[in-house]
């Protein structure tokens, strides 16, 4: 039995993308839905988990997400959903009514937990403030959108509740060993600490595992390796080259 792990497959099949989108022009993206399914086929058996981090569909609503819905499902093994920024058909508040739409074929990880042998699986979509930075001659950042950065701060406070309530339900049932899925980076490109770093330190999480950064200049954008105690995980799809990685 295992955990794996992939976000961002910006999966496309019932809402296909405009002429010149840059995922159809990106050699990283061609084909990617089939090493994606070949790569579980190859890797996964139907006692594992696969966490899918987030960006799971361009659709609109769950009537243009259902055919990839119908793709994350026909993958073996268990299957959890973390809400992303991209995930339109998901409204966080509306989260149980699909794990009963869905029930016995996708789990959704939102206020919630999901069990993992004696891990809690906890949760949540995360927020970064991406700037814009104002940068000089130098390079060097100058100043920043100061609007943008006090909504990304409110969004960051409502996420970080959330995170809480996951973890809170599963101390509640008894669980003390966690792993920390973000959709979000946990820091802002200019931090290498944040409330998320701090609260996966404060429950003592084992691993953070988040996407949301694809094109490799963004894979650095955050933490990467151990700090703290706590191991980070940037599992984007791109990244991973479409192969789920290896968390447990
Ligand atoms: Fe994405
Ligand atoms: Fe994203």
């Amino acid at each position: 039995m295992s955990l794996y792990a992939i976000g961002d497959l910006h999966l496309h099949f019932g809402a296909p993308l405009k002429i010149g989108h840059p995922q159809l022009k990106d050699k990283a993206w061609k084909n990617h839905e089939e090493k994606v399914q070949k790569a579980c086929a190859r890797l996964l058996t139907p006692d594992d988990t696969l966490v899918l981090v987030g960006d799971h569909s361009w659709g609109k609503n769950l009537g243009e997400c259902e055919p990839d819905m119908e793709f994350i499902m026909s993958l073996p093994g268990r299957k959890i959903l973390l809400r992303g920024n991209h995930d339109m058909f998901w409204d966080a508040k509306k989260t149980a009514a699909l794990n009963e739409r869905y029930a016995g074929k996708l789990c959704f990880l939102q206020n919630n937990y999901y069990a993992y042998e004696d891990y809690a699986l906890v949760g949540t979509k995360g927020f970064t403030f991406e700037g814009p930075f104002y940068i000089d001659r130098r390079g060097r950042v100058v100043g920043w959108d100061e609007k943008n950065e006090a909504h990304a701060k409110e969004i960051v406070a409502r996420e970080l509740e959330r995170l809480r309530v996951s973890f809170e339900a599963a101390r509640a049932d008894g669980y003390s060993k966690y792993i920390l899925f973000l959709h979000y980076p946990p820091t802002s490109i200019l931090e290498d600490e944040s409330c998320f770093t701090r609260i996966a330190e404060e429950y003592r999480a084992e691993q953070v595992v988040y996407a949301h950064s694809h094109g490799e200049t963004r894979f650095h954008d955050s933490v990467l390796g151990e700090k703290n105690g706590v191991e980070y995980h940037l599992v984007s799809g791109d990244y991973l080259k479409w192969t789920p990685a290896k968390i447990l």
